[in-house]
């Protein structure tokens, strides 16, 4: 497989990099200067999504026959409606007529849950998307024209709709992190009532179901991507808290819930595991150890 990756510095895209690496696949990433290395072997296109003029002409020498396309502007927090979110949109829909220019027969792009807006049930792709955020309504722009610039000129496009990953490297700001931080830094942590059931799947989980979804020729389409299972969120926090200690106050009902709150975040990911036989494998328990432990050594070394 011959993979040009984008995003390949984030959580996500890291551990893409790592496996397709690992697997023999030969890689060029488009990589933003002053964002460190990746690893060897990697083949490097340094430049901007958004200034595709600087890296176009490379793009079209590799020659890809694969792209999987992870970076996004705006993934976390107040960016999440920030009006540049449709930057991502164009930036998207420019890639695939770029990749095939390039030669590419399959494109694979990360999408959200954020698409479907708050359904409070398990969700299957079928559900009628609502988003609320300028990142949910971009991401289901991008991936509609995506998947219809790929049909009009011949590629095999899928648009994977991730749910909540985490892991080790995940972004600080999110709840696992910040909650494990919080607790070793001897803070209280100041949460909702924590009544929400949630679907958390390993950031090892979401790469390996990428790379099934590159290498199964007849997965085509929009994706759930999620452990298809939520637990509740009460249940998650006491479990991160006794793991690092049980006596730890923590400080549940002192933040009110956000107006478009979800309250039950599922994804059923049958249509999936169908088309490429993927299933997750990380223990839900094993998981949230490594993540404990990996943000506890990051908090010791400050
Ligand atoms: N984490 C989740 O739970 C989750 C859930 C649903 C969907 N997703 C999607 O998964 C993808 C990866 O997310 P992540 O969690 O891994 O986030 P992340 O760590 O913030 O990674 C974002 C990636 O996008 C790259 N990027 C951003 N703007 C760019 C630009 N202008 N030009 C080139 N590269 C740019 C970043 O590169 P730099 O290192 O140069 O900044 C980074 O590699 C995103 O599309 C996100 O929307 C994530």
């Amino acid at each position: 497989m011959k993979v040009f990756l984008t995003g390949g510095s984030g959580f996500i895209g890291s551990r893409v990099l790592e496996r397709l690496l690992a697997r023999g696949a030969r890689v060029a990433a488009l990589w933003r200067p002053g964002r460190g290395e990746p690893p060897p072997g990697t083949q490097v296109i340094r430049g901007d999504l958004f200034v595709p003029s600087d890296w176009a002409s490379s793009l079209m020498e590799f020659g890809p026959d694969t792209v999987i396309h992870l970076a996004w502007k705006g993934v976390l927090g107040a960016a999440r409606n920030d009006p540049d979110q449709t930057l991502n949109v164009h930036a998207t829909a420019e890639l695939v007529k770029l990749s095939h220019r390039a030669g590419a027969k399959t494109w694979i792009g990360l999408g959200s849950q954020a698409e479907y807006g708050p359904c409070n049930r398990r969700v299957d792709e079928q559900q009628a998307t609502n988003p609320t955020t300028l990142y949910g309504a971009s991401k289901l722009a991008a991936g509609w024209l995506a998947r219809g610039v790929s049909a009009r000129l011949g590629l095999r496009c899928a648009w994977v709709r991730l749910f909540s990953a985490y892991g080790p490297g995940d972004d600080p700001s999110w709840l696992i992190p910040s909650l494990i931080l919080a607790l070793a830094e001897g803070r209280r942590p100041a949460l909702t009532r924590c009544e929400q059931l949630w679907d958390y799947i390993h950031v090892d989980d979401v790469a390996e179901a990428i790379l099934a979804v590159a290498g199964a020729e007849t997965a085509e389409g929009v994706f759930n991507l999620g452990s298809g299972r939520a637990r509740p969120l009460r249940e998650i926090v006491l479990r991160v808290r006794d793991l690092i200690d049980p006596s730890l106050p923590l400080g549940f009902g002192e933040l009110p819930y956000r107006p478009d709150q979800v309250m039950h975040l599922e994804a059923n990911i049958d249509r999936l595991q169908q088309a490429t036989g993927w299933q997750p494998r990380v223990e839900w328990e094993t998981g949230l150890k490594q993540t404990v432990e990996w943000f506890l050594e990051r908090s010791r070394r400050g």
